[in-house]
């Protein structure tokens, strides 16, 4: 069969608020034209992130029930660790209440003043958190990259000349570890193949850094390995994802992404002496390292969204399902990055609007856009998100993230119907003019007014 269903039935559901444009027209004003700003019952269909907002099954409420919240040892944290370690096989397995949380514990161990960390593309909380500490984060993509119309099986894989010449030019001694992001979020959710990732290693081997995995979306980019990677149709997802891990020497997961639930993180870690450390900072500002800041049944809700995220009829859908957004919105005449990424398309806002430059801001307007057309919440990834230096980032971007197992093919449509109405209004879209721009992370809260 062509068509791939959603591969569940719905239990529960929860009421979408309709409005008109008319009052979506009031909302916006009133928010100051930053979609951060609406609330959320104001919002028709949310694709502002795919982080947290996923639904969870019948046997992740049922884990809630069963959450055991004794303060240490709980049944739920065993249970959590198991279900991590036959998924990575990782010794060292601390719960932190979320990704940042990971990568703030890690980064204050071995970052630090002139200390440099090479990734294919930090997230924008892996590298503040890497510069908090002091320490200088490089992003080392594949030139392929930068093209958003250029096909690429695995987009997202690391330059290794450009890595090797790095560590040539800078020392191995300021490098504490080298960093992989997969899927590479801010790269458009682009897979990294295997074959890159066992490259990597072998750079790290031969220079003896310690290789580290941000492992948020590392289902998603097991599926496109299966697809995509000559070799690798036959082999199971969960087989796929063990080598993934084994690979590493550690990595700091968001479990909002594939963990499918709402809050929770995780941070791996081969080496017993970082792991030490690693649970004494645990200790100090997260929790005890039974629970690391989240309660038992959040643990429960970890441990069995482990197991469903490698179900390969859940992986055919959801990728599936954002590829099918791609294609309809490129068929409207949308530049997205292509190919479609796992969790989230990318339209590329400058190709859409050329009449405004970037600083006033294309991918804020055609954010407002969508939502004044059809009540759809997106983010800007863009001049607003990168421009505080004065200088404008290479494209301007509006992420439309897709989460996971909320959304059926008719919400999909309607994002797609909308969209096209607005590209066709395009040429009347106008930019806006930013009034208050907050020094740090400044798309949450900057607020504009629309040039007319
Ligand atoms: N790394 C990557 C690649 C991410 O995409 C995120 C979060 C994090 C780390 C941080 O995890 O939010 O649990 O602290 N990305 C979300 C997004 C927020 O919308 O892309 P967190």
């Amino acid at each position: 069969m062509k068509t791939i269903i959603e591969p569940f039935k719905i239990k529960v559901v929860e009421a979408i608020r309709m409005t008109t444009r008319e009052q979506r027209e009031d909302i916006l004003s009133k928010a100051r034209f930053n979609p951060f700003n609406i609330h959320a019952r104001d919002v028709l269909i949310d694709l502002l992130t795919d982080s947290g907002t996923g639904s969870m099954s019948n046997l992740q409420w049922a884990g809630i029930m069963k959450g055991d919240e004794s303060y240490a040892g709980a049944d739920s944290f065993y249970r959590f660790q198991d279900s991590v370690r036959k998924l990575t096989g990782f010794e060292h397995i601390l719960p932190t209440h979320q990704g940042r949380a990971s990568e703030r514990i890690l980064f204050e161990l071995v970052g630090g003043p002139g200390k440099i960390i090479p990734n294919n593309n930090h997230f924008d909380t892996t590298r503040a958190n890497v510069e908090h500490s002091g320490a200088e984060a490089i992003d080392l993509v594949i030139a392929e990259a930068s093209k958003p119309g250029l096909i690429h099986p695995f987009k997202g894989n690391m330059d290794v000349p450009r890595l090797e010449a790095l560590i040539k030019e800078k020392g191995r001694d300021r490098i504490p570890l080298v960093m992989v992001t997969i899927t590479n979020n801010s790269g458009g959710g682009q897979p990294v193949s295997l074959e890159n990732l066992r490259a990597v290693r072998a750079v790290c081997d031969k220079y003896e850094i310690p290789f580290f995995l941000d492992a948020c979306r590392f289902a998603e980019n097991a599926w496109f390995i299966k697809q995509r990677e000559p070799g690798q149709a036959n082999r199971s997802v969960r087989d796929i994802v063990r080598e993934i891990f084994e690979l590493a020497d550690g990595a700091t997961i968001s479990a909002k992404k594939d963990g499918l639930v709402n809050i929770g993180g995780v941070l791996l870690l081969r080496d017993k002496n970082l792991a030490e450390r690693a649970d004494a900072l645990l200790i100090l500002t997260e929790g005890y390292v039974t629970y690391g800041g989240l309660a038992g049944r959040d643990l429960e809700a970890m441990a069995q969204g482990f197991e469903e995220v490698v179900e390969e009829d859940y992986l055919a859908y959801r990728i599936r399902s954002t590829e099918y957004l791609g294609e309809k919105l490129k068929a409207i005449g949308y530049q997205i990055i292509e190919p479609p990424g796992g969790h989230a398309i990318y339209i590329d806002a400058g190709h859409c609007c050329p009449q405004i430059p970037p600083s006033h801001y294309p991918g804020q307007a055609l954010v407002c856009g969508l939502y004044r057309t059809g009540g759809v919440r997106t983010c800007e990834i863009g001049s607003v998100m990168f421009g505080n230096n004065g200088k404008a980032p290479d494209l301007e971007l509006v992420r439309l993230a897709v989460p996971r197992r909320v959304y059926t093919q008719s919400h999909i449509d309607y994002v797609i119907e909308s969209a096209a109405e607005l590209f066709g209004q395009r040429d009347g879209m106008v930019g806006l003019r930013m009034t208050n721009s907050p020094p740090f992370l400044r798309h949450f809260t900057a607020t504009f007014e629309e040039l007319s």
